[in-house]
């Protein structure tokens, strides 16, 4: 490997010894992905994004935050590096309004984005090659990477036109999301620059639409981690005995199962979206006593745990939850002990569901609604996200946050395999923005 790197190195300071020579541009030398690369426009900004390796579990946030940071000056935008975590940037872009006592407004997006498998995607996922049909392929391109620079666009689009906000306007770029954001958003959102903000509306990511209309996320569900851990006497594998370890454990399961059918029959019978439920999965199971062939089989093991997946959406009450894991999922009078990690809040810090109206008790909303519409866009009715974003850490400050990306007709591919963006979703997104950004910031109530 070492050989190789010295290879590449070396390969490195040839080029840059060729280019001083000639003085010729870099990007000149490579063979371009493709044709579109010699040219600077909004696509190509998007698809010189996508290029930035930015997937776990090693991001290259300086490559990001540089290219953003340039992009950045040539709108003509305040920029700011901040770091609340050693090698974990957060870049804070700003263009100030001429009102700048009113409440801000904040776009939000990751950096991050999850790993990539290349053997099974149809291009190489950090290329952004673009199809004839228009389609865009790089991890990324959904989740969430379309917003960071659709947001920059829409600004220099504006600018261009002259307008000039009365509400100051930020842009947050903010790492790890993905693997939870405790060393990005929750940060971020808890240090002194965030506070100087003054934060009024934040716009987080949100997620594709196959249809027409563009999906809108007033809340999202909170990750707990269970673990669920078995004692009990151990024994020969012939005998029948009460409590053995694989016993409770499997009783445990099937009380789980029960209660996961109850949620998921709900959601079958049409009555609440899946989100709308609390969900708990299986995902590990540990137990058996290992032998060089497999599992000891003659013999009931002492110890045996599995662990569990659950979502509990805003409207769940964690303390039921945690007295129904206590009581009857992992009772200490089975000799069985568990431990929840619950990854981020699940109430604002006035202890209210982290959920934000879309209703006309929200001042943004109306706003946020009518600038959708100015350009022919429309909303679906909105939803509560299955999974989780970084937005639960604007709402636990009490801030009105949505999760928005504007990709209609566009098929759900955040995470999978071919991720991609067509090119003229995106080009939309951007004309998009422009309506939310100029009339959100044009907002005069100074409201939250
Ligand atoms: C709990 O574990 C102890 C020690 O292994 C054992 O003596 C006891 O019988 C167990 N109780 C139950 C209810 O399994
Ligand atoms: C608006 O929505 C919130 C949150 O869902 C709800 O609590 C409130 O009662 C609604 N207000 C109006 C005026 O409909
Ligand atoms: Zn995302």
């Amino acid at each position: 490997m070492l050989g190789l790197h010295l290879f590449l190195l070396s390969l490195t300071v040839t080029t840059l010894v060729l280019c001083l020579l000639f003085s010729t541009p870099i990007h000149s030398l490579q063979k371009p992905h493709d044709q579109d690369d010699e040219q600077d426009t909004p696509i190509t900004r998007f698809q010189r994004y996508l290029r930035i390796k930015t997937a776990h579990p090693d991001p290259d946030y300086y490559s990001a935050v540089s290219f953003l940071k340039a992009e950045a000056q040539s709108v003509g935008l305040q920029a700011r590096t901040l770091e609340y975590a050693p090698g974990k940037p957060v870049l804070l872009l700003t263009w100030p309004g001429s009102n700048p006592s009113f409440p801000s407004l904040l776009f939000n997006s990751h950096l991050d984005s999850v790993p990539a498998e290349p053997s099974k995607w149809d291009h190489p996922p950090f290329s952004a090659v673009r199809s004839p049909d228009g389609k865009i392929f790089a991890r990324g391109a959904q989740d969430d990477k379309c917003i960071a620079v659709q947001y920059l666009d829409a600004i220099r689009n504006l600018k261009e036109k002259n307008f000039a906000p009365v509400r100051t306007v930020h842009i947050s770029y903010v790492p790890d999301e993905e693997i939870g954001g405790a060393d990005g958003a929750a940060k971020f959102v808890a240090s002194k620059e965030f506070q100087e903000l003054n934060v009024g509306f934040v716009l987080d990511e949100g997620q594709a639409s196959p249809g027409d209309e563009f999906r809108i996320f007033y809340a999202d569900r909170s990750p707990w981690n269970l673990i669920i851990k078995a004692k009990g006497t151990p024994g020969h594998g012939s005998r029948m005995y009460d409590n053995s370890a694989m016993e409770n454990l499997m009783k445990s399961v099937e009380s789980i199962t029960k209660f996961r059918e109850s949620q998921f029959d709900v959601v079958k019978a049409g009555e609440a979206a899946s989100s709308e439920v609390i969900s708990i999965n299986p995902v590990y199971v540990k137990a058996g006593i290992p032998s060089p062939t497999g599992f000891v089989m003659n013999m009931q093991p002492s110890e045996a745990e599995a662990g569990f997946n659950i979502r509990l959406p805003p409207a769940a009450d964690p303390d039921l939850v945690k007295r129904r894991i206590a009581e009857e999922w992992a009772p200490a009078r089975w000799n069985m002990t568990y431990q929840i990690s619950e990854l981020g809040p699940i109430r604002d810090y006035m202890g209210r569901p982290l959920i934000t109206p879309t209703n006309d008790s929200n001042p943004w909303w109306s706003i946020f609604k009518q600038a959708i519409n100015a350009v022919g866009g429309k909303l679906a009715k909105p939803e509560i996200l299955s999974s989780t974003t970084d937005a639960r850490y604007m709402r636990q400050l009490g801030i009105p946050a949505l999760g928005f990306s504007p990709m209609s007709n566009t098929p759900i591919l955040l995470h999978e395999h071919n991720e991609y963006l067509k090119d003229t979703v995106y080009l939309k997104g951007i004309e998009v923005y422009e309506s939310i950004i100029s009339s959100l910031s044009s907002l005069e109530v100074a409201s939250h």
